[in-house]
């Protein structure tokens, strides 16, 4: 379904139209592709506070091919290194440090601030780095032009790198106002990648839903960064899941998720195992709980929920993810604020949540495997088409961006998670959601 509203905010006269009547002036986002892959300008690095960073960021910012500058007059990218911020004082250099350059930041722009894990044994520390995440949040919200503000904690470059290299292109063209915390180098094994244009070369990822809308641009962005990719959906959307599969040089597994004994059947399908494993088939069935029968309760959860816990556990049980594989569900901003009509939806996808942070360190420590989730806002999918024209315009403005994601911006952060460098990024739950103005 076409933004019009967006397209005519793109012309002069809409321009001037929405501006004199206080409208939201959506700019269109910067997005990946291979032939504009970054974000075309110089990236200034920048410090407040002293840095307790355990290793030279510098050379981890050079390594993603910006050109580094302590000054720059039209940044496409800033980071602030405030990871030794450790009392109110020193925020007063993040003001300073900022202040004179967040007007000249381009359109589509990226402020990275990296900042450490709140200390519990220090809380003058604490309360000065918690304060960052108020600071990243609200500076979100006042950008506009397309920027994205975002905090990473960290005490390791190195272990950021991939994290870096996916917020400082426009890669990350819908994700703003998260908080990442990705922990030091030790805690999880972090391979740099042979190619970083093909990072997924030599893996095997399955998909689930990925005849269409999200779950179709996973497929296809797992494959361009070199995945061999399997792609699962209902029998019934077989045709499409076999013509798609053969577009990315992959293969189709018809398999309705739900089955009993899905797990086997999978594991029985990949008999030298998975790397990346991603949950993405999902459904809504909408009422308010007063009108809402069981069958439509259970068939959410089941779908959305059950099945994912149930797989998971087969999968790592039976061995079929192994050392280094990396799983990624699929929540919503519905599990973080709640949605009219949607309870069972809800629950479901903030039991994604609860999943995640419960198995991802066990399961890192067990076996070796990270488990993160995404949770996008309003993207444009069938399944947002099919939203009333009013709650759909007010989905698509009420975020930072004033506009809808894309499928591939979901996509994108998922190949992020699947990263082979993205070892230390472990129990995330990232919202693509523009910063959405519902659970931020
Ligand atoms: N579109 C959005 O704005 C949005 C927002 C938040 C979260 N999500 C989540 O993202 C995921 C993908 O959403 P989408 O918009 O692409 O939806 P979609 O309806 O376009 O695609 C979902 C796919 O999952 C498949 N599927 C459903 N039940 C299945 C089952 N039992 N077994 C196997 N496959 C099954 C469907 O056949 C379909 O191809 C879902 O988990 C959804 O809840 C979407």
């Amino acid at each position: 379904m076409a933004d019009r509203y967006l397209n005519f905010t793109g012309t002069g006269a809409g321009r001037f139209l929405t501006s004199r009547l206080g409208l939201p002036q959506p700019v269109p986002l910067k997005r990946y592709s291979d032939s504009k892959p970054d974000l075309g300008g110089p990236l200034l690095h920048l410090t407040a506070g002293g840095s307790a960073l355990a290793d030279p960021l510098e050379e981890v910012l050079r390594r993603t091919g910006l050109p580094v500058q302590a000054e720059a007059e039209r940044p496409a990218a800033v980071v602030l290194d405030a990871t030794g911020v450790r009392d109110v004082a020193a925020l007063a250099e993040v003001h300073a440090a900022l202040h004179p350059v967040v007007r000249s930041v381009a359109a589509s722009g990226r402020i990275v601030v990296l900042g450490s894990v709140p200390d519990p044994e220090d809380h003058h520390q604490a309360a000065a780095q918690q304060g960052l995440e108020g600071f990243v949040r609200s500076l979100g919200k006042e950008s506009g032009r397309g920027r994205t503000v975002t905090l990473v904690r960290t005490g390791s470059a190195a272990a950021a790198e991939s994290t870096l290299r996916f917020l400082l292109t426009p890669k990350s063209a819908y994700v703003s106002g998260q908080v990442i915390e990705v922990s030091g180098a030790g805690a999880a094994e972090v391979t740099a990648p042979a190619s970083w244009a093909r990072p997924l070369e030599g893996r095997t990822a399955l998909v689930t839903g990925a005849a269409r809308g999200i779950g179709l641009a996973v497929a296809e962005t797992l494959a361009r960064d070199g995945a061999k990719v399997v792609l699962l959906d209902v029998p019934g959307a077989q045709a499409d899941l076999v013509k798609a599969a053969d577009r990315l040089g992959g293969s189709a597994l018809p398999l309705d998720i739900t089955a009993e004994d899905a797990g086997e059947h999978i594991a029985g399908a990949l008999p030298e195992g998975l790397d990346i494993l991603i949950h993405n088939a999902g459904i809504t069935r909408d009422r308010k709980l007063a009108n809402m029968p069981a069958e439509r309760w259970a068939s959410v959860l089941e779908v959305n929920l059950a099945s994912v816990l149930r797989t998971t556990d087969h999968l790592l049980k039976a061995g079929t993810l192994g050392r280094g594989a990396r799983i990624v569900a699929t929540a919503s901003i519905a599990g973080v604020a709640g949605n009219v009509g949607q309870t069972n939806y809800a629950a479901s996808k903030a039991g994604i949540i609860g999943l995640v942070r419960s198995l991802a360190p066990r399961a890192l420590a067990e076996h070796g495997v990270t488990v993160n989730a995404v949770a996008p806002g309003f993207i444009e999918t069938k399944m947002t088409a099919a939203v009333p024209l009013m709650i759909r315009e007010a989905g698509r403005r009420m975020n930072s961006m004033a506009q809808g994601g894309l499928p591939v911006d979901v996509a994108e952060t998922i190949a992020w998670f699947a990263n082979p460098a993205s070892g230390a990024v472990n129990g995330q739950v990232v919202r693509v959601c523009g910063q959405s103005l519902l659970g931020a």
